[in-house]
């Protein structure tokens, strides 16, 4: 296991989280999911007074703070001693530039950038976050950590528990996940639990369990784990120069992304590394988004809903991070949005066609900024960031159904690739370079 040893990481902090609702201050070492006063939503504590600029988070070359795109950010993170840090040299993600997908979006020549988080160690966004929960985990001497998961958190987890050593335990619901992911849970050595039932059920499932027994939680309900996904925005100001985007938007399944994204952009505004805030963009798949329509009713009327999307890893009715997303959303003067299966799956298809590629949920941000500049709540001369959050290679089941099936009205699909067959001649082979070459 690696450690970090800068003159940053001996910052003595003390390790606390707050309630977010009722504002109780509590220890930061032992597992803690929710209020133990109110039952609220638990923000890890920052030290806010102090004053950041971008020099202070270039590394040391050769130092894990140069290799990890998330411990670099260390001052803006919980205290957690240095040598419990549990890394795979997460973060560190291109930020793409294609002129297809911001024509696509209908935004204004090089106004569409993609942060790529599926070039992660385990191809999604959830190693920040894992990474940060795990360390933790093992800091207070965690015995087994334990998620619910439409598959990436599993994934991850799997990973970061094994790197640490620690016994992991995933629900997952049963029959709804890619293959790909639960593959790769099963690979990495997690006791995988297929639960009968949605994401939902197995997410009030085991907290449950984690409730009354000593089993470390590492959902996005628990405060450490937004504090790695925060890193995904500080990374985009770093990127962009500390320039403030206008939009920067992302899918929305549970919500702990959209809760971690304005967490960091409240942090970095109060430390004085950016002057403003972009707007924050949450795209729901249509199916599958309750955020969406508290939204619309201007956080008025909250209703879960029973999910259903092609997009299974967003595929949730009843987000956990809801309370801390409304917050980001407020904060920020942002939009939650939705878009049907079919806008996702085109614009999935279309990053995929450039050479960039993602997995399906992934694609809500391009669909939903494609749709609000439609719609003209984003203006065409805005300088976008659509945040891609995990890779091609997890669920390719559905790229195959895309292409070489057609849609529910019997079209082929916009983007449609299929594959030819052929006898084993020459001349056959000729006629399909012939086409290939002109079209
Ligand atoms: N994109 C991907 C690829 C995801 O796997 C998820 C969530 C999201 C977007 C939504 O992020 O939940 O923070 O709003 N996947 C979780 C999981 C639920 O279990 O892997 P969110």
């Amino acid at each position: 296991m690696a450690s970090i040893t800068s003159a940053s990481s001996l910052i003595p902090r003390a390790l606390t989280v707050t309630c977010m609702s009722c504002g109780t201050v509590h220890p930061g070492d032992r597992a803690l999911s929710d209020c133990p006063a109110c039952g609220g939503l638990l923000d890890a504590d920052i030290d806010l007074t102090q004053r950041l600029t971008p020099s202070h988070f270039v590394a040391t070359r050769g130092s894990l703070e140069a290799q990890s795109g998330v411990w670099r950010f260390r001052q803006l993170l919980p205290p957690i001693p240095a040598d419990k840090i549990v890394t795979r040299q997460e973060g560190n993600n291109p930020l793409y530039r294609d002129q297809r997908l911001a024509d696509y979006a209908g935004l204004d020549s090089g106004q569409f950038a993609i942060k790529h988080e599926g070039h992660n160690p385990t191809g999604s966004f959830k190693d920040r976050g894992m990474t940060v929960a795990v360390s933790h985990a093992n800091a207070i001497g965690a015995k087994v950590i334990a998620c619910a998961s439409t598959g990436n958190t599993s994934a991850s987890l799997g990973s970061y528990a094994a790197t640490a050593g620690i016994p992991a335990l995933v629900l997952i619901p049963e029959g709804k996940i890619s293959a790909g992911k639960l593959g790769q849970t099963i690979a990495y050595g997690a006791k995988v639990v297929q639960v009968e039932g949605d994401f939902d059920v197995a997410l009030k499932l085991l907290r449950e369990l984690t409730a009354s027994y000593d089993v470390y939680l590492a959902n996005s309900v628990n405060p450490f784990r937004p504090e790695g996904q925060k890193t995904i925005v500080f990374e985009i100001l770093d990127d962009l120069g500390w320039e403030v985007p206008d939009v920067i938007a992302l899918p929305g399944g549970n919500l702990g992304n959209t809760a971690a994204f304005g967490k960091a952009l409240s942090e970095a505004y109060q430390v004085g590394l950016i002057p403003k805030l972009p707007q924050l963009v949450t795209v729901q798949a249509a199916g599958a988004a309750p955020f969406a329509a508290y939204y619309e009713s201007g956080f008025d009327h909250y209703e879960p809903v029973q999910a259903e999307t092609i997009a299974t890893a967003i595929k949730i009715g009843d987000p956990a991070s809801l309370a801390r997303a409304r917050r980001s959303i407020e904060l920020t003067g942002g939009i939650v949005t939705s878009v049907p299966d079919e806008d996702l799956l085109d614009a999935k298809a279309l990053i995929d066609r450039i050479g960039i590629g993602c997995e399906p949920a992934s694609a809500a941000s391009l669909a939903g900024v494609r749709k609000l500049v439609a719609q003209g709540l984003i203006a065409p001369g805005a300088n976008v960031v659509g945040v891609v959050t995990a890779t091609i290679l997890k669920d390719t089941d559905t790229i195959v159904k895309y292409h070489l099936d057609d849609d529910e009205g019997g079209e082929r699909r916009a983007f449609a690739n299929r594959p030819v067959s052929i006898p084993a001649e020459l001349d056959a082979l000729k006629r399909v370079l012939d086409d290939a070459v002109h079209g």
